[in-house]
């Protein structure tokens, strides 16, 4: 499999698809200029500078400010990733076409008919706390879309990313037999990491597939979806 890594603090800001007045008077150009030009930037400059910051932290194992960067990294991860998003899914008006076929599908057999999956969008945006955005994300793990809100842009996480490899450190995987002693947990249960799932879930990841051990068979909605359903 062909893969293409962005190297730590490579990562550019896209420019945007349309002129700035394309999407007046709906959004002005002055907002999309400044949104897309400092605001975006902004994530794409503190995403770079926090990777380069762990590489050189790696190099020395000095780990001693980890929280801050790894915030660093979610924060302006995610905010690059939604407004790269962001900037292609909306278009000047006219030009955006109705719903594909395939679109469609998911949506109804999920939300049931498209003015409740609209209603619920819309709402569900409406009411994010503070800073944030209404995503709707293909849920890999379900096979089925899902609406969800983001505060801020992350919550200690980068959207698009896929699991690989997870250590459960809430107090109930560890507290009767370590207690406090975290570190002395995470260290032993190290031991016990099953490297050939890893693996074969590093792989499905890359295909943007992420199976998990369930009851259910998953119904088949679609025949010419791209990503076949994972046998469960
Ligand atoms: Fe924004």
């Amino acid at each position: 499999m062909e893969y293409r890594m962005v190297p730590p603090g490579q990562h550019k800001l896209p420019p945007l698809p349309y002129p700035t007045n394309a999407l007046e008077p709906v959004i002005s150009s002055r907002t999309l200029q400044i949104h897309h030009d400092k605001h975006h930037k902004s994530y794409v400059d503190g995403l770079n500078k926090a990777e380069l910051h762990l590489v050189e932290a790696r190099k020395r194992n000095d780990f001693e400010v980890i929280k801050y960067w790894e915030n660093e990294l979610a924060f302006n991860g995610s905010g690059h990733i939604l407004h790269s998003i962001y900037w292609t899914i909306i278009a000047p008006q006219g030009q955006g076409g109705q719903p594909g076929q395939q679109t469609l599908a998911h949506i109804n057999a999920y939300f049931g008919n498209f003015n409740a999956f609209k209603e619920q969008f819309i709402t569900a945006t409406e009411k994010v706390e503070a800073s944030g955005w209404g995503i709707l994300t293909w849920q890999p793990t379900w096979g089925r879309l899902e609406i969800l809100q983001a505060e801020k842009h992350q919550n200690l996480t980068q959207w698009s990313g896929i699991p690989v490899l997870v250590c459960d450190v809430w107090e109930h995987a560890y507290y009767l037999d370590y207690q406090n002693k975290r570190r002395d947990y995470i260290n032993a249960w190290w031991n016990l990491i099953n490297w050939q799932e890893v693996e074969r879930r590093l792989s499905l990841a890359m295909s943007g597939k992420v199976p998990l051990t369930l009851g259910n068979a998953g119904r088949f909605i679609y025949s010419s979806q791209p990503y076949p359903f994972m046998p469960f």
